[in-house]
């Protein structure tokens, strides 16, 4: 992958820019066809702005606290991508609308455990994307040899626990708490190829993505020199 690809997004906004079909309005527009790609650490940035467009009560659903834009900024900037598998959903224009976070237990005797985090942007919400962020999530836990998947969600979080019941996970309440766990079948090389296929599919995705944008941006600045020479005909004329 081009290491400019995968760099900080040019998220210049131009009238051509608005004129993708991507950009009707959220709620007339069907959505594009959701491509989920594992995310590195040069996403960080895009995972902070993706976190911090949450509102108060999304961020207090996502973390269990109130988080503040500088709290998601070191939860961006402490992300382990090594360990965890943290994967996104891009839109055309590249920015970040959903993504999950799968955690691996950091103490090693808790191996086969790992805990599902996700965050869906208020205007794609109802797509299924969290669904298939939790698919992917339990395919890459169970590929990765872990057998129990944790979801903890407040009590009245119904979209995250209607996710995790639907996949089959048993949800325990606690007051305005409640935990799920998932038992995960062993991987299987259907399982395993199934996953490495999907994210061969996301690269060549996120490449085109790139370069539908760039493509767009040069015919924007295009337009713009057209207008400038337009203009300036304008002025000049008798
Ligand atoms: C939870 C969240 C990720 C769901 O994302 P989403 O992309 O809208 O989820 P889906 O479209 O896959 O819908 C999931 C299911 O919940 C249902 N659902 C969605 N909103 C619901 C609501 N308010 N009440 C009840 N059910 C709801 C959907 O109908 C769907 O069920 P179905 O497949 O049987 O129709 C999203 O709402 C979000 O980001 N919330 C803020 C952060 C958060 O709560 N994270 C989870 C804690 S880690």
């Amino acid at each position: 992958m081009d290491a400019n690809h995968e760099g900080e997004e040019n998220s210049g906004s131009s009238d051509l820019l608005r004129m993708l079909p991507a950009e009707q309005s959220a709620t007339a527009r069907a959505p594009w066809v959701a491509v989920i790609r594992r995310l590195g650490a040069r996403h960080r940035g895009r995972i902070a702005r993706h976190l911090q467009a949450l509102d108060e009560h999304d961020r207090y659903l996502r973390f269990g606290y109130m988080a503040n834009d500088a709290q998601i900024q070191t939860y961006a900037d402490s992300l382990d991508f090594e360990n965890d598998a943290i994967f996104g959903i891009y839109n055309r224009r590249l920015e970040l609308v959903a993504m999950a976070h799968l955690a691996h237990s950091v103490d090693r005797s808790y191996d086969a455990c790992a805990e599902f985090g996700v965050s869906v942007l208020p205007s794609v919400r109802g797509h299924g994307y969290g669904s298939k962020l939790f698919q992917r999530a339990m395919r890459h836990a169970r590929n990765e040899g872990v057998y129990l998947m944790f979801i903890h969600a407040l009590s009245e979080n119904k979209a995250m626990l209607n996710i995790a019941r639907k996949a089959g996970a048993t949800v325990e309440y606690d007051g305005s708490e409640a935990r799920a766990y998932l038992r995960l079948p062993p991987a299987t090389f259907e399982s395993q190829v199934t996953e490495m296929f999907e994210e061969q599919l996301a690269q060549t995705d996120y490449r085109l993505k790139v370069q539908a944008k760039q493509f767009w941006d040069f015919l924007a600045g295009l337009q713009d020199v057209r207008r400038g020479v337009r203009a300036a005909r304008h002025k000049s004329a008798p």
